[in-house]
């Protein structure tokens, strides 16, 4: 349900019959219990325009407002906020129809966007970095998010598989190949193994000159070899979207290769715009108020990262017909996207109305604050980072032998992959953030585990209770208004985190959630003797629903629940 919009419509009915003719602005939560549940502070923007002392003008708004329905009680506050109570029988029927529904009150857009998100984009020559990591955990997240809204979504894994760097790694596959000891397995070793060879011996850094001219006039050996070569690295890539529980796959691997033969046409087409300038031999975009030109074709012909962006901007607005396109990229590469966002609408390959957005994210740093690297300086493989967090979860996980050895190891994935992914989405995304094992595995605080344990222990109570779930809702105290308004704020919570891109707008609203349910459990017993058959089913109801609440949410994340923990 969308609440803040049902509230705005209380508030646009008492405009029109106070015979103020502007359009209201939207209601905020309120920021503290004493100031109600939401907030109308509309009343002091209007004083000018109406010629009015805003208090009067609350008082008119508060005078007009139909307090039969969503709305119970309203309060002018200092010089005309209005504070706003919601109606209590409203808020227990809203939350009965929400639990009542596999979507728990959720719209789907009606007229849904075609949005292209570009995401995780790992470079086939070398092994994928933590960078890699974050922008597959946070463009999975809005992918999923805007699927779920409803929005048309298009996943786009702009690999990094063309350039001059695969002449010689396909030599130097082919070399090791024919010696019959073909690894592959570290990628960072083998591209430090190719380039030694190619700079230590002539006639192999000649070779795979040779073979790079060869992969793109489209020699079959040399396409082949280079086929093969990125087959085994992205099957490295997709082991850890397995592990990682991300939803990528070859349907959605848009290779810059895929590009290739349509960049001759991007810079013709830029040239007949006129926006072409040769510079040092090199053809440039020059572009109003910036100094630094945007290099579309070196001197020598070959075409660069900048180029195959435009390509594909033009691609996915054009053929795909995507009316917003994200991509989810290390914030390092702010610049390259303002400008390539800037040559695509003055060239008119992106319609201007067409929404482009690079999500950007900050670096991930080890716990003394430098970027995260192995302790000899190396790039982390992911896949050992993410078998450790499993490892380190079966640690905290009590009384092992109440699980089987698969239970354990389902459970240990649940929560370790969980924790990775929750400490990634929960802090503000552009923010550098500090890798720390134990934060992420902790009981305590905005942690996955945290909310998994939540989800839990709601369903302990329903392993004790499985009676029918007939009755109604009634809010009897401060928490449980608290809990069920909390609850009917989800579909506004998730639309404004698909509009920003903020996935941890998600996680402080569950985290909030769960701990508002945790206090209520506490004051509010369910089970246990002496509670009334009526009490006891609106609290189970409540509770049910929190819990429904909670799993969409992390599953929207990516992150698994179990019912036992
Ligand atoms: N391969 C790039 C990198 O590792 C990321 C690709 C992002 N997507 C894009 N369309 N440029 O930096």
């Amino acid at each position: 349900m969308k609440l803040k919009q049902q509230i705005n419509n209380v508030i646009k009915e008492a405009f029109t019959k106070a015979g103020i003719e502007h359009e209201p602005m939207s209601v905020t939560e309120a920021t503290k219990a004493e100031f109600g549940d939401f907030q109308f502070n509309g009343a002091m923007a209007l004083a000018k325009p109406l010629g009015k002392n805003p208090r009067m003008i609350a008082t008119e708004i508060i005078e007009n407002l139909d307090l039969t329905g969503i709305l119970e009680k309203a309060e002018i506050a200092g010089p005309g906020f209005i504070n706003l109570w919601l109606n209590p029988s409203w808020l227990a029927s809203q939350c009965e129809s929400a639990r009542k529904d596999s979507r728990l009150g959720v719209e789907k857009r009606e007229t849904p966007v075609k949005v292209v998100v570009d995401y995780s984009g790992p470079n086939m020559a070398k092994q994928m970095h933590v960078g890699h990591l974050r922008s597959s955990i946070i463009g999975d997240t809005l992918a999923n998010l805007l699927t779920y809204l409803g929005d048309d979504v298009i996943r786009q894994n702009h690999i990094g598989d063309w350039g001059t760097q695969f002449g010689m790694l396909i030599a130097y596959l082919e070399e090791i190949h024919e010696e019959g000891s073909v690894s592959l397995k570290d990628l960072e070793q083998f591209y430090k193994d190719a380039k030694g060879r190619f700079d230590e011996d002539e006639a192999f850094a000649n070779k795979a000159r040779e073979y790079v001219v060869k992969i793109q006039s489209g020699d079959t050996h040399c396409l082949a070899l280079w086929q093969k070569f990125i087959d085994i690295s992205l099957g490295h890539c997709e082991e850890v979207y397995e592990k990682l529980g991300v939803n990528l796959t070859r349907e959605d691997v848009r290779a810059e290769s895929f590009y290739n033969d349509y960049l001759h046409g991007v810079i013709s087409d830029l040239d007949e715009k006129g926006l072409l300038t040769q510079s040092d031999g090199a053809q440039c975009v020059f572009l109003e108020g910036e100094e630094v030109p945007v290099i579309v074709q070196k001197g020598d012909g070959g075409y660069l990262y900048a180029t195959t962006d435009l390509a594909a901007l033009r691609y996915r607005a054009q053929t795909l017909g995507a009316q917003r396109i994200s991509y989810v990229v290390d914030a390092r590469q702010g610049e390259h996207f303002k400008q390539v966002f800037r040559v695509a609408k003055e060239a008119g390959f992106v319609p201007e109305d067409v929404k482009l957005e690079h999500i950007a994210f900050g670096t991930m740093m080890g716990q003394d604050g430098k970027p995260f690297k192995t302790r000899e300086g190396g790039t982390v493989k992911l896949i050992e980072l993410l078998d450790e967090a499993v490892a380190k979860a079966k640690e905290t996980i009590n009384d092992k032998e109440n699980y089987s050895e698969g239970e354990l190891e389902r459970l240990a994935k649940i929560i370790g992959i969980g924790a990775v992914k929750y400490a990634d989405l929960s802090i503000n995304r552009e923010s550098n953030y500090i890798f720390n094992w134990g934060k992420m595995l902790s009981f305590e605080g905005n942690t996955s585990l945290y909310m998994q344990y939540a989800y839990a222990r709601i369903q302990s109570i329903f392993r004790k209770y499985d009676g029918p779930m007939e009755g109604d809702i009634i809010i009897g105290d401060a928490l449980e208004h608290r809990l069920s308004t909390m609850l009917l704020r989800f579909e506004d919570v998730l639309d404004r985190a698909a509009v920003d891109a903020a996935p941890n707008q998600i996680t402080t609203y569950l985290y909030e959630l769960a701990t508002l349910f945790m206090r209520f459990y506490e004051q509010n017993p369910i089970l246990k003797e002496g509670v009334d058959d009526v009490t006891k089913m609106s609290r189970l109801l409540l509770a049910d629903l929190t819990a429904k609440t909670i799993k969409q949410g992390l599953d929207i994340l990516g992150i698994e629940t179990v019912d036992k923990l």
